[in-house]
């Protein structure tokens, strides 16, 4: 890369941010559509974040990404939201547009993004189940509910949040919370399972959401783990004759939209993906 006195910042925000592989993914989209900027990975501790956007601003940063735990603790520092963001509350993606700094989610999108390229399914009249209710499940089953699914039923270990969860999809399509216990029977009935929760990610990889007797041929098994690409929870799916779909689509479409918003084109989504998988 060719860095001038042209070059603009570009970046990713999180704590710790030495995992990512958004630098070298992004700076090779950068190459690839020939816009004079680079992208790093700050680690900022949480106390540090206002000052951190200040000095991003500061900077006439291009914009940045923001990652855990920066993700809903940013809002209030941004000067607009967008409506997906309000929605799902939480950012992912900065656009400084003219000074103003405009936050965006795109991690349902990209999922659903990815789904869509990767399984061709419809939508229209599907139900789902979703394991977990944190801040991936709430991108992604917002998303799926306003795509027209039918009902959506949110398992989770804290029943709590998954009565929170299910209670604000409820706006845009039939919702439930259910228990662990009744997990088995809402799967039975459901056309798409969705693993939010980090259970089967590297290294922890024998372990798995839920027990393989759940699943059966007629469901597609996603799940947002992309390490190991082959979940345990995929692996049983495949076993069973159901259709899957694993996490690193999601990822890389994420970025993608990200890419989007900030340069207006769109992106090399080839390339980014032999990135990843490279890494993967
Ligand atoms: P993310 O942003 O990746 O969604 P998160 O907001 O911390 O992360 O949410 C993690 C989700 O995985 C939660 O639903 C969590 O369940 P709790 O709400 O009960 O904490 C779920 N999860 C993580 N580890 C788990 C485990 N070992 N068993 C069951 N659920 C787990």
């Amino acid at each position: 890369m060719n860095i001038t006195a042209h070059t603009r910042p570009l970046g990713l925000i999180g704590y710790p941010v030495t995992h990512s592989k958004s630098p070298e993914m992004l700076n090779e989209v950068c190459r690839i559509l020939g816009i004079p900027a680079a992208y790093l990975a700050y680690p900022v501790k949480p106390g540090d974040l206002e000052e951190a956007v200040k000095g991003m601003r500061a900077l006439n940063f291009i914009g940045f990404n923001v990652t855990i735990p920066h993700k809903v603790a940013i809002m209030p520092y941004l000067d607009e939201l967008d409506d997906t963001a309000k929605e799902i509350g939480a950012v992912n993606t900065v656009v400084n547009k003219d000074g103003k700094l405009i936050g965006y989610n795109t991690d349902g999108v990209g999922y659903l993004r990815s789904l869509q390229e990767e399984t061709a399914v419809s939508l229209q009249d599907k139900t789902v189940t979703i394991l977990g209710a944190g801040g991936a499940a709430r991108a992604v089953s917002i998303t799926l509910a306003k795509a027209g699914v039918k009902e959506i039923f949110i398992a989770n270990r804290t029943q709590q949040k998954a009565e929170k969860l299910a209670e604000s999809l409820c706006i845009f399509t039939r919702a439930r919370s259910v228990s662990l216990s009744e997990a088995q029977g809402v799967i039975a009935k459901s056309d798409l399972l969705v693993n939010t929760t980090s259970i089967g990610m590297s290294p922890h990889t024998d372990q798995t959401p839920i027990s393989a007797d759940f699943l059966h041929a007629g469901l597609l098994v996603s799940d947002l783990i992309y390490r190991p690409k082959d979940t345990k929870l995929l692996t049983s799916a495949k076993q069973m004759g159901a259709q899957t779909h694993g996490g690193l689509g999601m990822l890389l479409y994420q970025a993608a939209v990200a890419v989007e918003h900030w340069f207006g084109k769109p992106a090399p989504v080839a390339q980014m993906r032999a990135i990843l998988e490279k890494e993967a």
